[in-house]
């Protein structure tokens, strides 16, 4: 799996995915471990256990691949108005349906992923 990282691609390594943490034995850099994701407007931060997730899950569960080739970019510079399909013509849109709908098939397995606004948006205080 090649992984493309960042539209400027920053960083190109020729690795499966899966032996990344493990089989090298050093620090290889595989992103945030907790989040706070935010629109440009920032009026609802969302808590992201980035880590958390990528023990559980393989990139590609959230990051695209095409074939052997997988794009990690931040999720706006691509889900703008502009793009065909009006499901996911924002960040809004494209987190909500990544995140919401994984959160309701775990849950169906009887996990408790959050669902309620307050569990991703943590209130003010
Ligand atoms: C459950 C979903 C999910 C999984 C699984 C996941 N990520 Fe992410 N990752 C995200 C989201 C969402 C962001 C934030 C994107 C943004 O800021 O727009 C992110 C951000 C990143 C970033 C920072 C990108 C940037 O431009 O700031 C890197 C690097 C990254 N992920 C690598 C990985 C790698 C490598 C794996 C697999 C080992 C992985 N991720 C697994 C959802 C996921
Ligand atoms: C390099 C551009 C690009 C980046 C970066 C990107 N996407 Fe997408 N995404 C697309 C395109 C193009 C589609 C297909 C839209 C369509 O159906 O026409 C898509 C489709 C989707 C879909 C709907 C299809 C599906 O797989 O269910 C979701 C949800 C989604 N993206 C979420 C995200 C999230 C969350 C991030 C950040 C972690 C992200 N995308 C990053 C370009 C991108
Ligand atoms: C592919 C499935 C999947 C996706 C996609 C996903 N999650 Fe999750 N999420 C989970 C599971 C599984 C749990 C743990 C549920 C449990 O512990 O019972 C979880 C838990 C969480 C928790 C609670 C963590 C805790 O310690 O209580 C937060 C917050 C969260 N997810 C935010 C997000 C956000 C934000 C996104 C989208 C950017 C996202 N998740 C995308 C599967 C997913
Ligand atoms: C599973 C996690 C999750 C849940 C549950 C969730 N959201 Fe979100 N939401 C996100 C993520 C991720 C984003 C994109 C980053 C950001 O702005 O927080 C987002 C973005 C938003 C935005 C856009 C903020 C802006 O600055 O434009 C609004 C508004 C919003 N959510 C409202 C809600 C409401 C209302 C609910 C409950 C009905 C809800 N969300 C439930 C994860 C979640």
């Amino acid at each position: 799996m090649r992984i493309v990282w960042g539209v400027k691609a920053l960083v190109i390594v020729f690795v499966s995915l899966f032996i990344v943490p493990v089989a090298f034995g050093v620090e290889v850099s595989i992103g945030p471990g907790d989040m706070i994701l935010q629109t440009e407007k920032a009026r609802k931060p969302a808590d992201f256990p980035h880590r958390q997730h990528q023990e559980a899950y393989s990139c590609t569960a959230c990051h695209h691949a095409k074939g052997d080739i997988m794009v990690i970019d931040k999720c706006a510079t691509c889900h703008t108005k502009n793009i065909g399909n009006a499901d996911v013509n924002s960040y809004k849109k494209a987190a909500h349906k990544l995140c919401k709908d994984c959160h309701k098939r775990v849950n169906d397995e009887d996990m408790d992923a959050p669902i309620k606004c307050s569990g991703c948006h943590a209130k003010k205080g």
